[in-house]
């Protein structure tokens, strides 16, 4: 009976002599670092213009580095390229996207192994939460995947796992677990989340604004003949060899480990080693491949592909019209051929600028009415299947009676109904069997 609480506690000290013995400075002395933000600014062309400075940590090409694009406001950022490209480099990860921090933060990893950006005044930025994980080094890799590693070289933590608006080749998003998505940069000016993300479903590839409305996905109509889902999304490069010629295909390829023959992304090919490339999710919303190949004469960079371009398809790669993007023009304006072509009032449609405009309906229902327009779309109409079979005038009492709604699209062949809480681009399609229905106040 007395030996019970002994034994207890016999067990309870070895295991607080084993926690102490792993959680004391496993991480050697040479491999920690405590890098602060001061002293000179680099000089080379970066992406968004900024004042920067490059700290120790490089493998080429990339470098960690603080950078501002407003003042004492910093992100602490991982920069692809070199001095002799001639070109700006771009950011392709980033730690404190929201959470700047000031001149003098510290970037460190610490002996229990949490890598930490800590702003001047002691707050923490940003962390790895990665203390007594047996976390014994930090390295980049060779891809541009940050790490810490434990004895094993199992990684504790990778900076693939997340990402902001960019994918390195090599870098995944999971349905399951995530990484879910990229987030778009709100500005150049401004290092926050945008409206924009690009995320990874069961069944597609999708892009949304403002997290609910789709503008673009992925037709994988085999998946759904099968029934399969998705598992995860990977950009890789491929070689392949055509008319005893080697090609490097960029591919953003999905898996889920029962098809052997999963459908994939096309995003381009190129005649060189294209594994130093990335995926990013822009400011306006539009997905773009950039390919890297160092060579000295200061074009290492080339754009492999844009999602929403003004050239025609391309089998196997997928393209759009720009006017599928939901800003192509602004808050309003008819779109057409990837311009932006008309200013549509209640009196008619006039000349497109920035300034075109509905004006605030109001909420009360005897304060505004619709007026028509045919042959458009709302940018969210060609990827999702809207509500219905409904009438016209269900679809319209869905709007009125929704004081958010600013409008309501109608396709009479097939019945359905799209309701729309911003209009923004609205894409002329030549059918007149798509009507849109714009709220305007009665004065
Ligand atoms: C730290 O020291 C170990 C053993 O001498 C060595 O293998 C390792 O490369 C060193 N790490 C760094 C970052 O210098
Ligand atoms: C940063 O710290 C140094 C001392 O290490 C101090 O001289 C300097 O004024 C600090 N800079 C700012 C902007 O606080
Ligand atoms: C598709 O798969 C899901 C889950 O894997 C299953 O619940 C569903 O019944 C399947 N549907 C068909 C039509 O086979
Ligand atoms: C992606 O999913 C497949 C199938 O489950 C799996 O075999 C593979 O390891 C996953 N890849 C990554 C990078 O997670
Ligand atoms: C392409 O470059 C990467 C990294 O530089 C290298 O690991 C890979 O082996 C190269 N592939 C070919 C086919 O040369
Ligand atoms: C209009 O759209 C319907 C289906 O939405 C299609 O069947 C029809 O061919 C289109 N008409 C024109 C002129 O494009």
């Amino acid at each position: 009976m007395s030996a019970y609480p002994y034994s207890l506690s016999f067990i309870f000290l070895c295991f607080l002599f084993r926690s102490f013995f792993v959680s004391d400075a496993i991480v050697p002395d040479n491999e920690t670092f405590h890098y602060v933000n001061q002293g000179d600014f680099g000089t080379y062309d970066s992406e968004y213009a900024p004042t920067y400075r490059a700290l120790p940590p490089f493998t080429f090409p990339f470098q960690f580095c603080f950078y501002n694009t407003t003042p004492n406001a910093y992100t602490l950022a991982l920069r692809m390229g070199s001095r002799r490209d001639g070109t700006v480099m771009p950011w392709v990860w980033e730690a404190n996207r929201g959470k700047p921090v000031r001149e003098n933060a510290t970037f460190s990893l610490h002996s229990d192994g949490n890598l930490m950006l800590a702003d001047a005044n002691g707050r923490i930025a940003w962390q790895t939460n990665t203390a007594n994980k047996g976390v014994v080094g930090f390295a980049i890799l060779s891809d541009g995947n940050v790490v810490l590693r434990d004895s094993k070289g199992k990684f504790v933590w990778q900076s693939f796992d997340s990402p902001t608006d960019t994918l390195l080749v090599g870098q995944t998003l999971r349905v399951r677990g995530g990484p879910f998505k990229l987030v778009s940069r709100e500005s150049v000016t401004n290092n926050v989340n945008g409206v924009y993300s690009f995320v990874i479903e069961p069944k597609r590839l999708a892009l949304y604004y403002n997290n609910n409305m789709r503008y673009w996905s992925s037709t994988f109509p085999e998946l759904n003949r099968k029934n399969v889902t998705i598992v995860n999304a990977t950009l890789v490069v491929v070689e392949s060899e055509y008319e005893e010629n080697n090609f490097h295909a960029l591919r953003c390829k999905l898996e889920n480990g029962q098809l052997y023959e999963f459908p994939y992304l096309g995003l381009g090919t190129v005649r060189y080693n294209s594994s130093l490339s990335y995926l990013r999710l822009g400011i306006d919303g539009n997905l773009r491949l950039y390919t890297y190949r160092p060579n000295g004469r200061g074009d290492a960079w080339s754009l492999l592909y844009t999602l929403f371009d003004r050239r025609v398809d391309e089998y196997p790669m997928i393209f759009e019209d720009e006017c599928q993007l939901p800003n192509r023009c602004g808050k309003l304006g008819l779109c057409e051929n990837s311009q932006c072509v008309g200013c549509p009032k209640p009196n008619g449609v006039f000349a497109w600028s920035k300034d075109c405009d509905t004006k605030p309906p109001g909420c009360k229902v005897s304060g505004f009415r619709y007026y028509e327009l045919k042959g458009v779309d709302h940018f969210t109409v060609k990827y999702t299947t809207g509500i219905g079979v409904v009438k016209r005038s269900d679809c319209e009492s869905k709007c009125t009676k929704d004081c958010k709604c600013m409008g309501y699209f109608y396709h009479t062949d097939k019945s359905r109904c799209w309701i729309a809480y911003e209009l923004k681009t609205l894409t002329r399609v030549g059918n007149s069997t798509h009507l849109a229905y714009i709220k305007t106040p009665l004065r």
